[in-house]
């Protein structure tokens, strides 16, 4: 019999969040142990309801939702997210520059298949949302990272972009605020990252869909504000994340700047849209009540919320354990702390959190999954309670207290 193999075009892919990790915590599972699962940022199974006129909204248009659907997207969503940027300052959006998806996920993947050939370098963050690397590998890009610093709080460092620059690179990937760091970028960092793409004429995809998800004093600024009408500029945002419904499988791109000059892409754009027919159509009619309803979000950020609470509270534990340093997360839901090489000699930062998800059954994910080069890392979701929250980062603590 032919061996099936996997096609040469997944050579280099990894998307290690859900990975061998996840495939040896399953089998603990089946097993019968009890995995704390703090690798990705799921609201559903932490206590997180959507609000309910969001769920409302799809029960009620199932009838009218059993078609497809305009492949961009319903008018209805289209023109919610258009007047969404609009009140954000960006007046000059219009409805046929959103093109709504099966979440941010299958749009990176459309918006990237329709621009990038092979040997086109997209700048990616280091560390990053790694679907981004994989999915510039995947349509044959190469993906090349810049930096962002941690003794800077994670900045990306924009001498180290602008040193990595060639004739081939085409974009420029930013994601404010920062999955796994919790970065979020002043005006002027945004600025800067835009100017660059500016100088070198290079696209900005900007992934915000943490854009509602902020701490404290933290301030979101749009990208493609930055970017104006000359820079174009994708906006890549959803309901995952700040309307807690994930699952459902709601997001959008939204495209600003000089789009005369890229009429050709856009088609590309549609014409793939095209093939996959629509996104998920009840999932749509989420998007208008989402956006013009009460924002139950900001009850969750604000000091007393149970983001803020829970994220300051990883963070001021993670920084509890000797030789363990985390930059407190300003926006989004997760820690990425850093294992002080002095302290703790690891050559395999997968393995060595195989090792504490089978000693503790707690997963969390490796730094070097983010593309992030050193095994010095590794990121934990803090979508659980305090008290969970507590629990596990204490039996993290034990567990590093066996590898000082
Ligand atoms: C930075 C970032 N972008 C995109 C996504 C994917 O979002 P969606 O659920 O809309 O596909 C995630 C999910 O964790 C993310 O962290």
């Amino acid at each position: 019999m032919r061996t099936i193999r996997q096609s040469q075009k997944l050579r280099g892919v990894r998307y290690d969040v859900r990975g061998p990790i996840l495939v040896e915590a399953q089998r603990l599972e089946a097993e019968g142990h009890r995995i704390l699962k703090l690798n990705i940022g799921n609201t559903a199974p932490f206590g997180f309801d959507a609000p309910e006129a969001i769920q409302t909204a799809v029960t009620q248009s199932l009838p009218e939702a059993q078609g497809y659907s305009d492949s961009r997207g319903i008018y209805e969503a289209r023109t919610a997210v258009a007047q969404y940027y609009q009140s954000r300052g960006l007046r000059d959006t219009m409805v046929d520059d959103v093109f709504i998806g099966n979440g941010v996920s299958e749009l990176i993947s459309m918006v990237l298949q329709a621009f990038v050939d092979d040997g086109n370098e997209i700048l990616v963050p280091a560390p990053d949302y790694p679907l981004w690397t994989g999915a510039v590998t995947l349509t044959g890009g190469t993906p090349v990272h810049y930096v962002c610093d941690e003794s800077n709080g994670w900045m990306p460092d924009l001498e180290d972009i602008e040193s990595k620059i060639t004739e081939n690179t085409h974009a420029l990937v930013i994601i404010n605020p920062n999955n796994p760091t919790g970065a979020v970028y002043s005006k002027e960092m945004v600025e800067a990252l835009v100017d660059i793409a500016r100088r070198h004429d290079l696209v900005v995809l900007a992934d915000e869909i943490y854009e509602k998800i902020l701490y404290d004093d933290a301030v979101h600024h749009h990208a493609a504000t930055a970017a104006g009408s000359d820079v174009l500029c994708l906006t890549f945002s959803g309901l995952s994340k700040a309307y807690r419904v994930c699952g459902y499988r709601a997001g959008w791109v939204m495209i600003s700047g000089p789009k005369e000059t890229a009429t050709e892409f856009l088609e590309g754009l549609t014409l793939l849209a095209n093939m996959r027919m629509c996104a998920n159509v009840p999932a749509q009619h989420a998007i208008q009540t989402a956006l013009g309803g009460y924002q139950s979000i900001d009850e969750l950020i604000v000091p007393g919320g149970r983001f803020h609470e829970q994220t300051m509270l990883a963070d001021k534990l993670l920084n509890e354990i000797p030789g363990v340093s985390s930059v407190r997360p300003r926006g989004a839901l997760y820690c990425f702390p850093r294992l002080d090489p002095e302290v703790y000699r690891i050559d395999d930062d997968q393995q060595f959190v195989i090792d504490l998800l089978r000693s503790k059954k707690i997963l969390v994910t490796h730094g070097t999954g983010f593309n992030w080069t050193a095994p010095d890392h590794f990121r934990l979701v803090t979508l659980p309670d305090v008290e969970v929250l507590e629990e596990a980062i204490g039996r993290i603590g034990e567990f590093l207290a066996t590898r000082r």
